[in-house]
């Protein structure tokens, strides 16, 4: 299809600063895609205001807003479908992706990571989290990982991944701010990546 726009979705929980380096790296670059959906599991974040003021819809589903999980992940795909979403990027979502929405975008779903995976990843490994356990090992590099998701936390296949040095005195913190400062250049670089992949997979 010529000049098609690949529709994507963000996932996320909070600041949402990946979500707009990606935002604003697609209109810059520009690359053959359209985020036209951002769901998060809190109503108010910086993500979500970032999608209101920016003429993107967002969404708030949360498990609690329903009596049952499978209607929480019907939601969910719902409103994947109305908005006819063809990939995911997760930044900085905070949640397990239900299996069903897992295998409903197959190789169409990327998370990006703070850490050098497979170190540091899986459940409780979000966040400040991982810093802190990165320090507490010793390790004197650390980075970011954009993967695939799958049913696995955290261990789908690797897309990119960059190294970042631990320095001396380094604090969670400050950890945090070079591994984020990382993750805005690499997370636009893997998305152009799955388009290139997306674009091959529809040619064949
Ligand atoms: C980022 O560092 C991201 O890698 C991490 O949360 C931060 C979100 O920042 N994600 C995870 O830990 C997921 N396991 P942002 O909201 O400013 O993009």
């Amino acid at each position: 299809m010529p000049n098609h726009k690949i529709r994507l979705a963000v996932f996320c929980s909070g600041t949402g600063s990946n979500f707009k380096y990606l935002h604003t790296a697609i209109a810059e670059r520009p690359l053959d895609a359209k985020i036209v959906l951002c769901i998060s599991n809190r109503s108010q974040c910086g993500a979500m205001e970032y999608a209101r003021e920016n003429g993107i819809a967002a969404v708030h589903i949360s498990e609690k807003q329903f009596a049952s999980y499978d209607e929480f992940v019907a939601s969910m795909l719902d409103a994947l479908h109305e908005h006819d979403i063809e990939a995911i990027m997760l930044a900085g979502y905070m949640r397990k992706v239900p299996d069903a929405v897992v295998a409903a975008y197959p190789d169409r779903m990327l998370n990006i990571h703070p850490a050098l995976l497979p170190k540091f990843g899986g459940e409780g490994m979000y966040g400040i989290h991982v810093h802190t356990a990165v320090l507490a090992a010793g390790e004197t590099e650390s980075g970011a990982t954009v993967h695939m998701v799958n049913e696995e936390y955290d261990k789908g296949r690797i897309v990119l991944q960059e190294c970042v040095p631990v320095l001396s005195g380094d604090t969670p913190e400050t950890l945090a701010e070079r591994v984020l400062a990382c993750e805005h250049r690499l997370y636009p670089a893997a998305l152009e990546k799955l388009l290139d992949e997306m674009k091959t997979a529809e040619i064949r």
